[in-house]
């Protein structure tokens, strides 16, 4: 089957943006868990993928009778693995179940295991199931115990949104969680006080930015962040083979981004022409460089807590606002309708309310339209448990400006 099945990370707006983006009608949703993907797993890279944690080849779809009852489901996994096994040496086998958009309970999960482990002993198979402490496996679990390589297996079992259809798919790529840690906290220059964008997020700014792209010839074309602090975006998008232009308005920030993608160029042997960098206000300045997308978390405001008074809070928003319409007015001019923008941009959480900047409501006044996803349902919002300041992420279209927005 030319059909693959990608598992959504904890944010699950961006992760379905970034799909839709990536692979527009070929994209759908099988649950609130699972994206199904018209192609084959063979054709998806998962490690430029921020959004998602797992990627798996569908091998067959079921029509179920009966999903309380887990002898079904028991009977077609046995069926599948022993087809596995019969291509396998008679060795030791690692195997793994997960189950998504399932309300079983862990000892229904044993069970299954408990049935399929001993139709396959009565063959003379030797398998070890790894034990799930959910329903299913997390990508750790799966890369310890070596679940996509050799002839170990992980088997997906997602049940359908609306129908009783079951989807069983195979594990083939997990996300490689130690590149991400390493590109993140071994970067030789970091900053506390500027934020730190995760290379996940950064991955997905750019791939929703590069959304009307209709090359995958990456390196033709040129990704600029005006606002690149240390430099994580700019890192992302030369690995995923981009030209990149980074500016800022602090002479330290380019200082420690060039140290960090000189790091960067020479752990992953990349070539050290495609990046520049310029000491820019992003508010004023024109790029002498042609760029074909704007991908940038941009400034977020200071640093502080929920606990500050109302009108510090309102002056820092109103900050926020100005500079990023201002920035916004001059990048009008300077590009075409055929350059994707996404802005990774400030929302806060002040007295347990949600505050989005103002100019949001009045994007097509300074002549941008918001791109709507069909697979998304609300804002596409990033924000960690607790966070008073979260990211929401805005795909932008150049279009003829309507009336004026007054500046607040
Ligand atoms: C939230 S940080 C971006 C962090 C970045 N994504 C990183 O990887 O470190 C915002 C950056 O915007 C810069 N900045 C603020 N106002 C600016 C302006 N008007 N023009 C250009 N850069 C600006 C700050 O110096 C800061 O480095």
């Amino acid at each position: 089957m030319d059909q693959s099945i990608l598992v959504l990370g904890r944010e699950k707006n961006i992760c379905l943006a970034e799909l839709e983006s990536l692979y527009k009608n070929l994209a759908s949703v099988y649950n609130q868990e699972l994206i199904e993907i018209n192609l084959s797993a063979s054709k998806i890279n998962l490690l430029n993928l921020g959004g998602s944690i797992k990627l798996a080849q569908v091998m067959q779809k079921i029509k179920i009778k009966n999903l309380n009852q887990e002898t079904e489901i028991t009977n077609y996994l046995q069926t599948i693995i022993e087809k596995h096994l019969n291509q396998s040496p008679k060795n030791k086998v690692n195997l793994g179940l997960s189950f998504y958009g399932f309300k079983f309970s862990l000892k229904k999960v044993k069970k299954i295991q408990f049935e399929v482990k001993k139709h396959l002993k009565n063959l003379n198979y030797s398998v070890r199931f790894v034990p799930n402490e959910n329903l299913s496996l997390s990508s750790a679990q799966v890369y310890h115990n070596r679940l996509t390589i050799n002839h170990n297996l992980e088997i997906i079992i997602g049940l359908h949104e609306t129908s009783r259809e079951i989807i069983l798919a195979q594990t083939t790529q997990i996300q490689d969680f130690n590149s991400y840690t390493n590109r993140d906290r071994n970067r030789p220059k970091r900053d506390s006080r500027v934020g730190m964008l995760p290379p996940k997020l950064a991955q997905i700014i750019i791939n929703l930015a590069t959304f009307s792209s209709t090359t995958d010839q990456n390196s033709s074309l040129t990704i600029l962040d005006p606002f690149c602090g240390t430099g994580v975006l700019l890192q992302e998008a030369l690995i995923m083979k981009y030209k990149v232009l980074g500016s800022d308005i602090a002479q330290k920030m380019i200082d420690y981004t060039s140290i960090n993608l000189d790091w960067i160029v020479d752990q992953e042997k990349l070539d050290k022409a495609n990046y520049k960098l310029f000491l820019a206000d992003a508010t004023t300045f024109q790029w002498s460089v042609k760029f074909n997308f704007v991908a940038s978390e941009t400034y977020l405001g200071l640093a502080f807590t929920n606990h500050v008074q109302l009108k510090v809070f309102e002056s820092n928003m109103q900050t926020c606002n100005l500079i990023i319409k201002k920035f916004l007015n001059n990048l009008y001019n300077q590009i075409d309708q055929s350059t994707g923008i996404c802005l990774a941009v400030p929302f806060w959480t002040y007295n347990n309310k949600n505050y989005h900047l103002d100019i949001i409501d009045h994007l097509s006044s300074i002549g941008y339209n918001l791109v709507k996803f069909s697979l998304v349902n609300g804002r596409l919002v990033y924000q960690r448990p607790n966070q008073f300041v979260g990211r929401e992420l805005l795909v932008l279209k150049k279009v003829n400006k309507k009336d004026n927005y007054e500046s607040r």
